[in-house]
């Protein structure tokens, strides 16, 4: 794992799992109203099922949930 500086939003694509995002971000409905996370980390949901979305609950592991943490390399 990299070190970042505290200003620096990472976002972390997980193995067969969610988005994590760690640092001083914000998050925002597509209107621009302020979603509070109630927390510094987060994992959003990128598989659909969850059912706390954008929040992953975990059920990416119940559907098997497939992919990678980084893009294939070109072909
Ligand atoms: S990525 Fe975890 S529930 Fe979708």
């Amino acid at each position: 794992m990299r070190d970042e500086p505290d200003d620096l939003v990472t976002v972390t694509p997980c193995e067969d799992g969610p988005l994590l995002l760690r640092g001083p971000f914000t998050l925002v409905t597509q209107d621009g109203r302020t979603i509070d996370p109630g927390r510094a980390t987060v994992a959003l949901c990128r598989c659909g099922r969850s059912g706390t979305k954008p929040f992953c609950d975990g059920s990416h592991k119940l559907v098997g949930f497939r992919a990678a943490s980084e893009p294939d390399p070109p072909a």
